[in-house]
């Protein structure tokens, strides 16, 4: 398939590895990037736990910089002050980060995130340069209920569709149903195809075709090398929000190696 989108092997790496294995995953995807002629259109993202961050972003080599970025798991709304616990937007651009994930289901169930303050998160990482990987998705009852579009629909309404075309286009959207987060349980092909393209619909409705077609909408939930060709090859499905399996430098390479078969250029 031709895939035209920028395409996006991101890894969410949770509260996972320790300092040494985070620099080492890092410096082996690093040396992946380096021996392959990796297309300009596809982007490799790594998400550490938070001391990490600073220096796995260190740790990117300057010739593999242009594919390779990192990312926080989560930022706060403001710049600065007396919130025990939370990280800047400005502090994970200082440290060389490029990406943040906004939304992920654990920080909406676990940390009670509303719509209204993923919302402020972000604008606020916007502001400051950061490319929002927002991601959205519906737990198993409302998937069952028959309601799971309306629910992504509601969650894209409510966070991201008061941005301005130009800001909105900069946002990367995470497609993951609850029910297939580290649950080895994946959503078919064609779960992830449909719910692809009614998210690609409701951008056409707020903002036009030609946005529509241009932002990135990945697919996560226990994605792993053994599924990632039936759903990267879905022609919505621009990548894929990585868990267990962006781990190990074995499996996050070989879905990069997936993708870039998907892309036509293997
Ligand atoms: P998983 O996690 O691949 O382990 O299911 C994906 C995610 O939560 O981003």
């Amino acid at each position: 398939m031709d895939k035209k989108r920028r395409q996006i092997v991101a890894g969410n790496w949770k509260m996972n590895l320790n300092q040494r294995q985070a620099i080492e995953l890092t410096n082996d995807i690093n040396e992946y990037i380096s021996d392959h002629t990796i297309p300009e259109q596809l982007k490799v993202v790594i998400c550490p736990s938070l001391p990490y961050v600073a220096s796995c972003a260190g740790d990117v080599w300057e010739d593999t910089k242009p594919i390779f970025g990192v990312g926080g798991q989560n930022c706060h709304t403001e710049s600065s002050g007396a919130y025990t616990g939370e990280t800047a937007p400005e502090m994970l651009r200082d440290v060389g980060c490029e990406y943040v994930l906004i939304g992920h289901s654990e920080r909406r169930k676990y940390f009670n995130e509303s719509h209204a303050f993923l919302a402020e998160k972000v604008n606020k990482a916007l502001d400051v340069g950061l490319i929002p990987i927002f991601c959205c998705g519906e737990a198993l009852d409302i998937r069952e209920a028959g309601t799971h579009e309306a629910h992504v629909a509601t969650q894209l309404r409510e966070s991201l569709f008061h941005l301005s075309k130009e800001n909105f286009e900069r946002v990367i959207i995470a497609y993951e149903p609850v029910w297939a987060i580290g649950t080895g349980k994946t959503a078919t092909p064609e779960q992830a195809q449909s719910m692809h393209a009614a998210i690609r619909q409701l951008i056409e409705q707020q903002y036009g075709k030609d946005t529509a077609n241009s932002v990135s909408i990945l697919y996560g939930g226990s994605c792993k090398p053994a599924n990632a060709a039936s759903l990267f090859s879905q022609p919505d499905v621009d990548g894929g929000l990585i868990g267990g399996a962006s781990l190990k430098a074995e499996s996050f390479t070989k879905l990069i190696e997936i993708m870039m078969g998907e892309m036509g250029n293997l």
